[in-house]
């Protein structure tokens, strides 16, 4: 075990609202164990930034984790070559070029088919009526699995990742992980003739052109499904409440003084929807004071590198006129989140031109709390709005 200082915490207090002890890691230890996540936590985004990118030490391969027995090795979990070769086979799928010329009308269909549906109601909870399918429907076009249901997607992915944190063996989060990814595979298991016959640009589909293994394809398009779903639909409500609850900012955008990709990046930079990342201990290391042993766990906790007081001013505020080029919300190695471009596309394109023209009037309910939690993955758990149906 590493010799970091210890930090205790309150994992329920931790999981409502982490920033407060982050603060008090960076600045008291910022490199630290904490015994309740049974974890040496990386908390300053300097150190993460230039240590993430050090593979040697802080590696991706984590043979006996969770991940890769429920879901099969994919490249999230692998470094050097046998990393790069997967993310190449699965780039053409998530290109700039891809998502520009083949997503994002894709996006904008599902986009306009959901508020066709949704405007006349004049009321929802923008989580399920909106961020959830719209998110779903994009993975199903960039994963290829088009003969899922949206709710299976998101229902699916979530069980994953409930399955790959159930660090105390859980027998029930395990067995709805095992039907999670057993639906996915029968999914997988329709697509591919139709994919070998009509090839198209989605995951699967290039993935099998370049000729990778089967249950290396089946892990890959598992990996997509479990990181492409919580996070673009936590951003889609999160950017929405953010810009709701501070209506001068909203302003900006529709007078022109700003973008809305501004304020998805720095929403991603002020609630990471994902929180951290986690790497295992290869070789002994000193940095920072601290000596890592072999086969320690390490978590990068990008939630707390992007509200380092040393790299944004006012950090716990949300300004999207800031310069948020610092911000490693999609992290900050060679494991950088290969669904940025489409992640991009589907929010600052499509989900808040198409939901703040839509919805003419979109306000909170006040009838019912925002609520917001998590701290490896965190969104709002509602977003409860009214808008003027007419
Ligand atoms: C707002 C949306 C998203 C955020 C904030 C996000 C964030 C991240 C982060 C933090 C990582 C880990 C990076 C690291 O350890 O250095 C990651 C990896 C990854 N993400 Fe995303 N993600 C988003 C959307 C998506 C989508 C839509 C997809 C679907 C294609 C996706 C696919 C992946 C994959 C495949 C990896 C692993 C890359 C590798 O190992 O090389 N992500 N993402």
């Amino acid at each position: 075990m590493s010799n970091a200082p210890h930090i205790n915490i309150d994992l329920a207090s931790f999981q409502a609202d982490p920033y407060p002890a982050l603060k008090q890691m960076r600045r008291q230890a910022p490199i630290a164990f904490v015994p309740q996540l049974g974890s040496t936590v990386f908390t300053r985004r300097d150190d993460i930034f230039s240590e993430e990118k050090r593979i040697d030490v802080f590696s991706s391969h984590q043979p006996a984790g969770l991940m890769n027995r429920l879901m099969g090795h994919n490249m999230m979990r692998k470094d050097g070559e046998p990393h790069m070769s997967e993310r190449a086979a699965m780039f053409p799928a998530v290109s700039p070029r891809t998502v520009r010329e083949v997503w994002r009308r894709q996006f904008q269909a599902h986009a306009d088919r959901i508020l066709d549906e949704l405007a006349p109601h004049g009321r929802a909870d923008l989580c399920k009526a909106f961020a959830l399918p719209l998110s779903a429907e994009c993975l199903k076009d960039i994963t290829g699995l088009t003969n899922m249901r949206y709710q299976d997607m998101d229902a699916w992915s979530q069980a994953m990742i409930d399955g790959i944190a159930n660090y105390t063996g859980n027998a029930e989060v395990e067995a709805r992980c095992h039907a999670a990814t057993a639906g996915i595979d029968a999914a997988i298991d329709d697509m591919i003739p139709v994919l070998r016959k009509h090839p198209n640009a989605s995951i699967l589909s290039v993935l099998l052109a370049a000729g990778m293994r089967d249950e290396s394809v089946r892990a890959n398009v598992k990996l997509a499904i479990s990181g492409g779903q919580n996070e673009p639909r936590d951003a889609i409500s999160g950017t929405i409440w953010a810009l709701l609850t501070h209506p001068a900012q909203l302003a900006l955008v529709r007078d022109g003084g700003a973008k809305w990709i501004d304020v998805f990046e720095e929403y991603a930079r002020w609630i990471a929807p994902i929180g951290m990342s986690p790497r295992r201990v290869a070789r002994p290391y000193r940095y920072g004071g601290v000596d890592f042993e072999p086969e320690d766990r390490v978590f990068f906790m990008f939630g707390s590198a992007n509200r380092d007081e040393a790299c944004f001013a006012d950090p716990d505020s949300f300004d999207i006129t800031r310069d948020t080029s610092k911000s490693i919300a999609f992290g900050a190695g060679p494991h950088y989140c290969a669904g940025a471009f489409a992640s991009r596309a589907m929010v600052a394109d499509v989900a808040l031109p198409g939901i703040f023209a839509r919805l003419r009037g979109l306000r909170l309910d006040d009838s019912e709390p925002v609520r917001i939690g998590g701290w490896a993955f965190r969104g709002l758990l509602n977003l409860p709005v009214m808008w003027d149906a007419a």
